[in-house]
């Protein structure tokens, strides 16, 4: 977000993110109660436990917030990639422990981590594996999770598992093949998206956390907002970056009901034809449009240059780029112009869910890097590849090149079906 913006309504930062912040976390009655949940859950050392929530609800944050609380008095590997088979699956937790495994076969994985467990135990501390969007896990990888499961002595559990996912975990487990997996849950959460007076105590909260007190959304506007976003923490976020920005650029520090249907006009440009020259956007650019970028408004270019125009001459700078992105690592600075139209086929939206992801020149981990991004910013998908590993890679706009990121470190938002929502 632009710095003007942010000092227009007397924030330190931008309270919108979407990054899922642990300062930032809101305790909904249904986030407080799946934090009780988990608690005791880990507490009294039972053995598998699921949080099931949709898209965009919060589960990433509440991990985090869990991870802070049991920071001192678990050892925890946290598997943020599913889409791993069973022994690149053991692989990333032994690395994640750090656990010093000689060679990395399956059985010298176990019985290192079998050692760890029991070294932790003694120290009185839990072993918690945590698996964030796990309804990408292969069943055989899930299957492997509870033969580890099994581990324990003849008193108590060695290990326990966490599970995070979209409601299709749910549906996934209930397969004939998972079933002894199934029975072996003892806890499940479910996150609901927020009541209309959690969304009014989450806005003022977030806010307030940034540096500003009773930031004032109208009544009607805030109504809209519950409204569209269905109460899903994500969209709000969303809604209300963008009803900022439009509120500022009419130096308004109300928030109406005019710039937040500004904002969901915004969310739907997803899927226009957009003829972009990449020159164009710096020479034009002014602060506001930085924030724009900055605030992942990026994806809507076509939207961008409209605004661009509108902005007053006052606030121009003389060039900018994306700033939520990262610079170049290791030679792909490509200044070409992109003359060519960009058109958007399917209202896909990538957004980083890693703290660091490269973004390389073509769709496989052996083309060169061309530069990086951090959690929460999101790009427009343009085409999907899969490689020799059978790992998708999406291809997005970068600095105004073509490039190609891994489905490792994206989430995939389907902006088609958030419209149906917005
Ligand atoms: N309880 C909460 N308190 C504060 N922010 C939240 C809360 N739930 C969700 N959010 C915000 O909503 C966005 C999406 O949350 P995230 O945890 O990534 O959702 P999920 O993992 O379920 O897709 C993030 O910007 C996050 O900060
Ligand atoms: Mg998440």
């Amino acid at each position: 977000m632009a710095k003007d913006l942010l000092h227009f309504f007397g924030l330190k930062e931008d309270p919108f993110t979407l990054t899922p912040d642990p300062a930032y976390f809101y305790p909904s009655s249904s986030h407080n109660e799946g934090l009780l949940l988990m608690d005791y859950a880990i507490d009294q050392k039972e053995g598998f436990l699921i949080v099931i929530g949709e898209p965009g609800t919060g589960k990433t944050t509440l991990l985090k917030v869990f991870l802070e609380k049991w920071r001192d008095r678990a050892e925890t590997a946290i598997i943020l990639t599913p889409r791993l088979s069973p022994e690149e699956f053991l692989i990333a937790v032994a690395e994640d422990l750090k656990l010093k495994v000689k060679r990395k076969y399956k059985n010298e994985i176990i019985k290192a981590l079998r050692n760890f467990m029991m070294e932790s135990i003694s120290e009185n501390k839990r072993v918690v594996i945590i698996v964030d969007e796990a309804q990408n896990l292969p069943d055989e990888t899930l299957e492997e999770l509870r033969l580890l499961s099994n581990l324990e002595t003849d008193r108590e559990k060695l290990l326990q598992i966490i599970l995070v996912g979209q409601p299709e975990l749910e549906s996934k487990l209930k397969k004939e093949k998972l079933r002894q997996l199934n029975q072996r849950i003892t806890t499940r959460v479910l996150l609901n998206k927020f009541q209309p007076g959690e969304t009014h105590d989450y806005i003022t909260y977030r806010a307030a956390k940034a540096g500003r007190k009773n930031l004032h959304v109208d009544r009607k506007a805030e109504k809209i907002i519950h409204r569209r976003s269905k109460g899903t923490p994500r969209l709000i976020n969303m809604l209300l970056s963008r009803s900022l920005m439009a509120a500022y650029l009419e130096e308004n520090n109300t928030i109406g009901t005019r710039h937040v249907h500004n904002a969901i006009k915004s969310l739907q440009h997803s899927d226009m034809h957009i003829p972009i020259t990449q020159r164009a956007i710096p020479l034009a650019i002014g602060a506001v449009a930085v924030a724009l970028l900055a605030s992942s408004l990026y994806m809507y270019p076509g939207k961008l240059l409209k605004e661009i125009k509108t902005i007053p001459p006052g606030k121009m700078l003389s060039a900018g780029t994306e700033e939520s992105a990262g610079g170049p690592i290791g030679g792909g600075d490509n200044k070409e112009p992109v003359k060519s139209a960009v058109t958007i086929p399917s209202g896909k939206v990538a957004s980083i869910i890693t703290d660091f992801a490269y973004i390389r020149v073509g769709p496989s981990v052996d083309t060169k890097i061309a530069g990086w991004s951090a959690t929460g910013n999101l790009f427009t998908v343009m085409k999907e590849a899969t490689d020799e590993r059978k790992k998708k890679w999406y291809q997005v706009m970068y600095k105004g090149e073509k490039r190609w990121i891994s489905e490792a470190v994206v989430e995939v938002l389907n902006m088609d079906n958030m419209h149906s929502g917005l």
